[in-house]
């Protein structure tokens, strides 16, 4: 099984990005918590960070035939992206859309998000442990409730 996990905008400055929001684990912390816990449960993981949506979408397309599905925290594009929402369906690849805040706590411009209704199931406000949460729910996904195999 391979899983592409994508962080999107400004999550390469988690540590330091209000903390109070998002923690004040670095994403190379959060990145070694994804692994280690994919090499549990025996799964490949790749895991990709951008900043520029053009460059998440194209990461997104050269997952066709390669990834068995995806974890996404789409960041502040899942609140703005038709293009990131449209790369989803063109793959039809199972994706989990994670975000470390609880998104529906937060300002009303954070409720909407153009991924969720794509995406297979959300987890939203665990801090780190929503990457987790995302992962094992994708691993349950693919394993036990994917109507393509
Ligand atoms: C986020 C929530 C988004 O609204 C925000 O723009 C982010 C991070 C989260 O993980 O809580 O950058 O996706």
């Amino acid at each position: 099984m391979k899983i592409l996990i994508i962080h999107g905008p400004n999550l390469n400055l988690l540590g330091k990005r209000e903390p109070d929001q998002y923690g004040v684990l670095t994403l190379d912390q959060i990145n070694k918590m994804i692994l280690e816990r994919a090499q549990k449960e025996t799964v490949e993981v790749k895991i990709f960070q951008a900043n520029s949506e053009g460059e998440i979408i194209s990461e997104i397309h050269r997952a066709i035939g390669v990834f068995d599905g995806l974890v996404i925290n789409p960041a502040a594009y899942t609140h703005t992206s038709i293009a990131l929402r449209d790369a989803l369906l063109a793959v039809e690849l199972p994706t989990v859309e994670v975000h470390l805040s609880n998104i529906y706590q937060r300002e009303e411009f954070r409720k909407q998000s153009m991924i969720s209704d794509v995406a297979i199931g959300v987890i939203s406000g665990f801090r780190e442990q929503s990457y987790i949460l995302g992962l094992e729910a994708l691993i349950y996904y693919l394993k036990t409730l994917n109507p393509n195999p």
